[in-house]
């Protein structure tokens, strides 16, 4: 089996060539938040929450855990600053899509954050 050296969080491992970001990290006991990964679909790395930061030398960027896989040596890292606001944001975007989902608390959190993610998108209101 071919493996590729890699590191996870400042983890050093030898993992099998095309595993997913998402799987390793899991094994390694590393939580990475998901929405639209689940086991009996094909992954398709569409809603973002499972971004995580890639470096490869000099070169850095966000990737898709759920469809990202280990190819060559890179560095992940799960919980950068980077990662942190990028997700707050992805999440906001989506409850600005959905304003009138209610929270789970029954004190309108989820409007509010809503609105606080609309406001944050310059109110673009009616567009898609
Ligand atoms: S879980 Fe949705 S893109 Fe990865």
């Amino acid at each position: 089996m071919t493996t590729v050296s890699v590191s996870i969080d400042g983890r050093q491992l030898d993992v099998p060539y095309d595993a997913r970001v998402l799987d390793i990290a899991r094994e390694q006991g590393i939580t990475i938040p998901t929405m639209c990964e689940h086991e009996h679909l094909k992954p398709y790395g569409v809603c973002r929450v499972c971004l995580v930061e890639m470096r490869q030398g000099r070169r850095k960027k966000l990737v898709p855990a759920c469809v990202y896989t280990f190819r060559e040596p890179v560095e992940i890292f799960t919980d950068s600053e980077w990662v942190r606001e990028t997700r707050k944001w992805i999440l906001a975007f989506m409850l600005a899509r959905s304003p009138r989902e209610k929270s789970n608390s029954g004190h309108g959190g989820g409007a509010r954050r809503g609105r606080a993610a609309r406001q944050a998108q310059g109110n673009r209101r009616g567009q898609p």
